[in-house]
């Protein structure tokens, strides 16, 4: 059962499909209190689990920290941090009853989640318009799918998307991304897709190709194409102002970015330098920049991921100033503690600054509203965008999508990556914790950057990364400039490599036949383990390894090091290990085991009185015989 609640005039996020009649307050269930925020309280039973909240920091039950719905371009990860770049505002608590909580509102919201008081999650909105909505009743797995079929259904990627995707940042010419799919075939690696960073655009300028870099760029997608390789380009959100460009000559001529309160067009500096922004809250400003898409589609492109779309902001012009003046007068100047971390810390915050993001404006039916109010919908009205012009012109499923920044809604227009993680053991983990939240909330397509973006890569971390990654929807290997080389053919042996990702193509009948499953039903590919078995201990607590749609149990290798793990069985399992073409089975009783994994190994559980299929091994995707299936 589902009740709205509604206060003030709540801006239209278009979260939600299905229209829902408002409830009385009298009926909300929690106690609240209206000032110029609204917050309430919900009482936490001692065994209650949280979860929820999607793309966030830390554990998959949400208790004991504070959590922030900011979308933030924060590139470190860490336990500290209350926002990543998503706000998917939605939790379920589930104790002796399970209710579903989703806030309907565009800007920050605080979820102390039994930080402060550990009984309490205390529930803070800044600002009094919105709609909650409360789902009671049913298992977890229940109240996911009436909150699912309230927010539609969930974005359809292409086939292909499913097969391994090579990024980094960046592959600069044509000869770059020659090397790669070499180096791929030369090993055996499947592959299907190659990624385009910044540097394959002129002066980093949305919808443009630096001819000196890529020749004759349509014939070289073409010819990517004819050997299975798709490009995807990568599109941000900031556009550089620099007249004579036709994207932005367009946009100032008809108004298309944001403003400032005294209505000059907001500029802020990005990739490019200075740029502007293009409003995408605006229905016109969504179709124009849509339609932008064409320009790569007609060469040959397929896929795109958009990018900065928090938006990130480096720095503006008045940022910039404060911070020489404030650097000038301390010249020659004795620094003690205060004025030197003072000078620091102004220096630092040029980036995503408060300021800056409390100067923009956009122009909703006509009137100003300023982007503090709506800053989470930023990023999920660019692939909005995308999504709209791409259904419209292409029908579904054709072309891939996927976004940094998100917002509930964005779901049915694209999939998520989980943004700029590290080389790091932990990351493993904190993605696994990831994907059940994004579930919940529809971003079926997801996934993170295997071997982790930001610093440098081991062996054995990007196999077991890799490993991981077999099973997520969005399987991309990506890293950062200036670190080390993380193509699966730069490290020793790659035939390891060759027998996990193979691993993958067989289980690509299975893995795309669990997604369109998941999205008829409006239901989660990834599970906790307590959702299915809510009244073992153990699995209630579980927190390292994931129920995989109706079939499965998956639990990654996370430690550097270790040749296995223990691993938790809820119920008697067969415990499979694929590699290659090879398939090892060994029943398991339920019960904690040790479990050994080599380095080219995926480990799977499969539960008792069920099979799953697998197809022989391709290098591509287009190479698949997806019927011929042998059951295991
Ligand atoms: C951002 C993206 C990252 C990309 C980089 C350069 O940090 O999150 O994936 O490689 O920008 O475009």
């Amino acid at each position: 059962m589902i009740k709205k609640f509604t206060l003030g005039k709540p801006y239209d996020t278009g979260a939600v499909v299905r229209e829902t009649a408002a409830s009385g307050w009298d009926g909300f269930p929690y106690k609240y209190t209206q000032d110029e925020g609204f917050s309430f309280e919900i009482p936490l039973g001692s065994d209650d689990i949280v979860y929820g909240l999607g793309e966030t920091t830390r554990g998959i039950n949400k208790r004991g920290w504070i959590y922030e719905s900011w979308c933030s371009d924060d590139p470190f990860h860490t336990e500290g941090k209350r926002s990543l770049y998503a706000a998917h505002n939605f939790i379920i608590i589930s104790g002796a009853q399970n209710t579903g909580i989703f806030i309907d509102f565009p800007s920050r919201i605080r979820w102390d989640i039994g930080y402060t008081k550990a009984d309490t999650a205390r529930i803070e909105l800044e600002g009094n318009d919105f709609d909650i909505y409360i789902i009671e009743g049913g298992s977890p797995r229940e109240v996911v799918r009436e909150f699912r079929a309230l927010i539609g259904k969930s974005y359809l990627p292409p086939f292909w998307a499913f097969g391994f995707q090579q990024s980094r940042w960046s592959y600069h010419n044509s000869e770059a991304v020659d090397r790669i799919i070499d180096g791929y075939d030369r090993a055996g690696i499947p592959l299907d897709c190659v990624y385009l960073d910044i540097d394959y655009m002129d002066s980093f300028k949305d919808f443009t190709v630096d001819g000196s870099k890529f020749p004759d760029f349509e014939r070289f997608v073409a010819e990517k194409k004819e050997k299975g390789i798709r490009l995807i380009p990568i599109i941000d959100a900031g556009i550089k102002a620099e007249e004579g460009y036709e994207i932005f000559d367009e946009g100032v001529k008809n108004g298309y970015f944001c403003k400032k309160a005294d209505g000059s067009d907001f500029e802020a500096g990005v990739w490019p330098g200075i740029c502007r922004f293009p409003d995408f809250l605006r229905d016109d400003v969504r179709e124009w920049f849509g339609s932008k898409y064409k320009k790569l589609i007609d060469m040959g492109i397929e896929g795109f991921w958009n990018d900065m779309n928090e938006p990130a902001l480096f720095y503006s012009a008045d940022g910039i100033k404060n911070a020489l003046e404030k650097a000038s007068s301390l010249k020659g100047q004795n620094l003690d503690l205060g004025k030197f971390f003072n000078l620091k810390d102004t220096f630092a915050g040029l980036s995503n600054n408060g300021n800056d993001y409390a100067s923009i404006y956009h122009t909703v039916d006509g009137e100003q509203v300023n982007h503090q109010k709506v800053h989470n919908l930023y990023g999920a009205n660019m692939t909005r965008a995308a999504g709209e012009y791409f259904e419209k012109e292409y029908g579904e499923q054709k072309i891939l999508m996927f976004s940094r920044a998100s917002y509930i809604g964005a779901h049915r227009y694209g999939g998520i990556w989980f943004g700029d993680n590290h080389s790091w053991w932990s990351h493993i983990l904190l993605c696994l914790k990831m994907l059940p939240g994004a579930n919940m909330c529809g971003f079926l397509y997801s996934g993170t950057d295997i071997g982790g973006f930001n610093e440098n890569a081991t062996r054995d971390l990007v196999l077991r990364f890799t490993a991981l990654g077999v099973f997520t929807p969005l399987m991309r290997n990506h890293s950062a400039l200036g670190t080390r080389d993380q193509e699966c053919f730069a490290f020793d042996n790659t035939e390891d490599f060759r027998d996990v990702i193979q691993v993958r193509y067989r289980l690509i009948p299975y893995l795309y036949d669990t997604f369109k499953k998941a999205r008829d039903n409006g239901d989660m590919i990834f599970r906790p383990l307590s959702f299915d078995y809510p009244e073992d201990k153990i699995a209630r607590e579980c927190e390292t390894q994931l129920m995989l749609s109706d079939e499965c149990m998956i639990a990654p290798v996370y430690e550097q090091n270790a040749n296995g793990r223990t691993v938790y069985l809820p119920e008697d399992m067969t415990f499979v290990k694929l590699s290659g073409e090879r398939v090892t089975k060994q029943e398991l009783r339920a019960g904690l085991h040790y479990v050994e994994v080599a380095l080219n190994e995926v480990p799977l559980f499969i539960k008792k009185g069920k099979k799953i299929p697998l197809c022989k091994p391709a290098i591509r995707t287009s190479l698949l015989d997806t019927e011929e299936r042998e059951y295991i």
